[in-house]
């Protein structure tokens, strides 16, 4: 709408723009594009009258602010990042700092994690003199439900919490934080979270997004927000005591931003995957020395920036063509289906293993660097073929996508090692044959490999 007061003839439409200026304690409605005060709120309101109707339309921009800090030490009583380091105001942090009013903060926990963190969790509460409440909980994929967000928000509303000042903090998986951040969003309309990730898939994944859910009527995030967290905080050192299955778990999700976007990242989990794996993203001065630790953090900063890139501009997906769907298209009928023996990376990377094969066959990639690939995702000791990922699942969950993509397949593809583009336009024929070689030159490997 550009003019003020435009009378459009035909439908007797009259149209003003208004901006909105604060007037010592109120708002104004002030008319036209040009109003320079300084006061002059980002929103607008157009009001639209007709003979029959006024309406007005509000357009309010929201910014989400929000930090994802990889740091060392998180527990250390001496590091504040965990209780301060979301505040981004110096004279807030500043006069926090001052008083000395006591810091109260509601924590939840995931029970595994805590059996291996709590003391010393509790240590650095104590330490900092905070006064807290730690609710452990088993925060499972089976327990991911309305259910357990409520049993959180009881606890945190008997805590008393204050919305402005105390940010409630999930540490734990991916589950534990995508129940906490979505308990945050709708306590008091949204009180600040925090997110501290405890496996690699939710240190690279789901701390750097804004999403949070739940499962509901036997669906997967059913019920959620996209509500950032006002911050997350990345410690590596909680990844030590993750084990073997669940680390491969992750790297396939890192896998996926290699493929998609960065083939230094690609190159880094060819050459060093295994030693990742082994050392679990440690510091481990007996075998790997410097190295090791030296490649754990490019690989994971890797991993957070090309996923921020794509996240950012995209926070509420919007936008449908998404290369971090890549490996997403298949992978939840699969996960599914025969719950609860593949974990989600693992369906995400049978997914990819499969569209590696597409890619081939639509020429986007050579039979080198389709090697290269599949050997990669052994490497990582992920799985690259499944007996339940059949013709039949594929073609069901395009037509699905079909429908709930806006009538485009919006097929993420490498087209060559940290390189994708979206493609619409693959033939039944092209994923048939794609399948069949991808039985032949998979099935007998992959058997082999379960027995192990
Ligand atoms: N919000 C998002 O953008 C986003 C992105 C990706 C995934 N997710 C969600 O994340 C979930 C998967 O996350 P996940 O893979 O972290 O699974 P998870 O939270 O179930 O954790 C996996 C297992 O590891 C244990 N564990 C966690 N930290 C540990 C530690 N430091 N040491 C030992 N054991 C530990 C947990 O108790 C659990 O048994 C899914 O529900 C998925 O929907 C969300
Ligand atoms: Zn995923």
């Amino acid at each position: 709408m550009g003019k003020v007061n435009l009378e459009d003839n035909d439908t007797k439409e009259k149209k003003t723009e208004f901006s909105l200026v604060r007037v010592k304690d109120t708002w104004k409605c002030k008319r036209g594009k040009k109003v320079t005060a300084d006061n002059v709120s980002a929103a607008k309101i157009y009001e639209s009258i007709t003979e029959n109707s006024t309406s007005w339309t509000v357009v309010s921009p929201i910014v989400f602010t929000y930090k994802v800090t990889e740091t060392r030490d998180l527990l250390d009583p001496s590091n504040q990042t965990l209780l301060l380091g979301h505040i981004n105001d110096p004279q807030q942090l500043e006069d926090m700092k001052k008083s000395n009013k006591q810091i109260r903060r509601f924590l939840v926990v995931d029970q595994e994690v805590y059996k291996f963190y709590g003391p010393k969790l509790t240590e650095y509460l104590e330490a900092n003199k905070v006064l807290y409440k730690i609710l452990a909980l088993p925060t499972t994929e089976e327990n991911k439900s309305m259910t357990m967000a409520l049993k959180i928000l009881e606890e945190v509303n008997n805590f008393s919490l204050d919305r402005r000042t105390e940010p409630i903090i999930a540490i734990g998986g991916g589950v534990c934080l995508d129940i906490v951040g979505l308990a945050a969003s709708l306590y008091r309309r949204r009180t600040p979270y925090i997110r501290v990730p405890t496996t690699l898939l939710s240190y690279i994944d789901a701390s750097v997004g804004a999403k949070t859910g739940v499962n509901f009527a036997n669906c997967k995030n059913k019920l959620g927000a996209y509500i950032p967290p006002a911050a997350a905080f990345l410690d590596l050192s909680f990844i030590q005591t993750v084990p073997r299955r669940q680390i491969s778990n992750g790297l396939a999700e890192m896998l996926k931003m290699a493929l998609m976007k960065h083939r230094g990242l690609f190159e880094l989990l060819e050459t060093h995957g295994r030693m990742l794996l082994d050392t679990k993203f440690q510091a481990d001065n007996r075998v790997h020395g410097r190295n090791c630790m030296q490649v754990a953090s490019q690989a994971t900063r890797i991993a957070i920036v090309t996923m921020l890139e794509e996240l950012a501009p995209n926070l509420w997906e919007d936008d449908l063509n998404r290369l971090v769907d890549f490996g997403h298209l298949i992978s939840p009928a699969l996960e599914m289906k025969v719950l609860p023996s593949l974990l989600h990376g693992e369906a995400v990377n049978i997914d990819m293993s499969y569209m590696v094969y597409v890619s081939k066959e639509r020429g986007l990639l050579t039979e080198e660097e389709k090697h290269r690939i599949i050997n990669c995702m052994v490497g990582l000791e992920l799985p690259v073929w499944h007996e339940a990922f059949t013709m039949e699942l594929i073609q069901k969950s395009l037509q699905d996508r079909l429908k709930h993509s806006g009538g485009l397949v919006r097929m993420p593809l490498p087209v060559a090692l940290g390189k994708a583009e979206i493609s619409n336009d693959t033939s039944c024929e092209i994923l048939h044959r794609a399948y069949v070689k991808w039985c032949d030159e998979l099935s007998v490997s992959s058997d082999s490999n379960s027995d192990s």
